[in-house]
């Protein structure tokens, strides 16, 4: 039997598809969904729903000991663009809330938790071409300074109080149900919809700015696959690499236009490009690949026929 599971931030770009695939396949009864907002109104109707602040350790105690909670998905977080207008709000939102989480697995009220990393653990220094699992990281932006401690705190943790956390350094991603919540890499979510709306877009990287993404059915996959791993066969408990496509905007625009020949992108480069630049153009996920069979379905074009499609049905 399912035992329930609770999502932290679940009304944000990712938190809104996993939790509708976890109620699909456990039981909406088993899922419940959480945020210090309301979310759509597919996410509401779909199951149990509980105004949470994620940095207030009480009230997701509470909440835990009522639905009797087992696993516990943080997807609250700030994100990179966003975090460098707020650094110490960043800094105490991506913080807190994960030791709120580590916590409370450590006395053993819960047993499981899914927190996501990302590319910007990398920096500047880092070898930018099929960024291996283990480099040199030393990020540069405070959305990165948060995500690498909170993985030495995600390790630390397994090591010294045995708890099961288990996290993936998502690349960009790209998602037409809801829209992304101030990342860098954001522009390759807006573009579709901008192509549609007005044949034109304005770029807020350069052309030729090539980084890590990945379709949202593929970031939820691995999400639910990593979960559902032998804990045995994991030989990571900071973050996994996980890889999947890459591509820069003239990339992203040329795969568009094949649908829409009139598209066209203008480039006007602000404070985001910075932290684009520091962070890997393609990603070495072969440790993901041979612990948990990890494996992307979706490419650039096939992600453009998903946007467009899905995008004119539901505008
Ligand atoms: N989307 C991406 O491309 C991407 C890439 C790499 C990593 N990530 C990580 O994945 C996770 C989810 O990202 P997302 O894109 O869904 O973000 P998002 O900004 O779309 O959603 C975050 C959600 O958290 C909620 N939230 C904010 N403060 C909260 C609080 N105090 N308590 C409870 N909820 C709160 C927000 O209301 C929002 O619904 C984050 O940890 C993010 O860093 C995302």
């Amino acid at each position: 039997m399912q035992k329930p599971i609770l999502i932290l931030g679940a009304c944000g770009q990712i938190g809104t598809e996993l939790t509708i695939e976890l109620r699909a396949k456990y039981g909406s009864e088993n899922v419940v969904a959480s945020d210090i907002r309301e979310g759509s109104e597919s996410l509401m109707a779909s199951g149990p729903f509980e105004l949470l602040d994620a940095t207030n350790y009480e009230a997701i105690e509470d909440v835990v000991m009522h639905y009797e909670i087992d696993e516990v998905y943080l997807m609250a977080a700030m994100l990179s663009a966003t975090a460098e207008k707020f650094p110490m709000r960043a800094w105490n939102l991506n913080m807190n809330s994960l030791f709120n989480v580590l916590n409370l697995a450590k006395d053993r009220k819960i047993n499981k938790i899914f927190w996501p990393s990302s590319i910007a653990v990398f920096g500047p220094n880092t070898p930018k071409e099929h960024t291996p699992q283990n480099t040199i990281m030393e990020p540069s932006t405070v959305y990165g300074i948060s995500k690498q401690s909170g993985e030495r705190w995600c390790e630390y943790y397994f090591n010294k109080f045995g708890v099961d956390v288990r996290s993936v350094r998502y690349p960009g991603l790209i998602s037409w149900k809801t829209m992304p919540g101030g990342g860098t890499t954001d522009y390759a979510v807006e573009i579709y919809h901008e192509a549609l709306k007005k044949g034109t877009y304005s770029c807020f990287l350069n052309e030729s700015t090539k980084l890590p993404m990945m379709y949202m059915d593929d970031a939820i996959r691995a999400t639910i696959g990593l979960m559902e791993s032998d804990p045995e066969k994991l030989s990571v408990r900071s973050s996994y690499n996980l890889g999947s496509m890459s591509f820069a905007p003239k990339e992203i625009t040329q795969s568009i236009q094949k649908h829409i020949p009139g598209f066209k992108v203008t480039y006007a480069p602000d404070f985001r490009q910075e932290i684009a630049d520091s962070w890997p153009s393609s990603i070495d996920d072969t440790t993901a690949k041979k612990d948990w069979n990890w494996k992307p379905a979706f490419d650039l074009d096939s992600t453009t026929g998903e946007m467009l499609d899905n995008l004119k049905k539901t505008s």
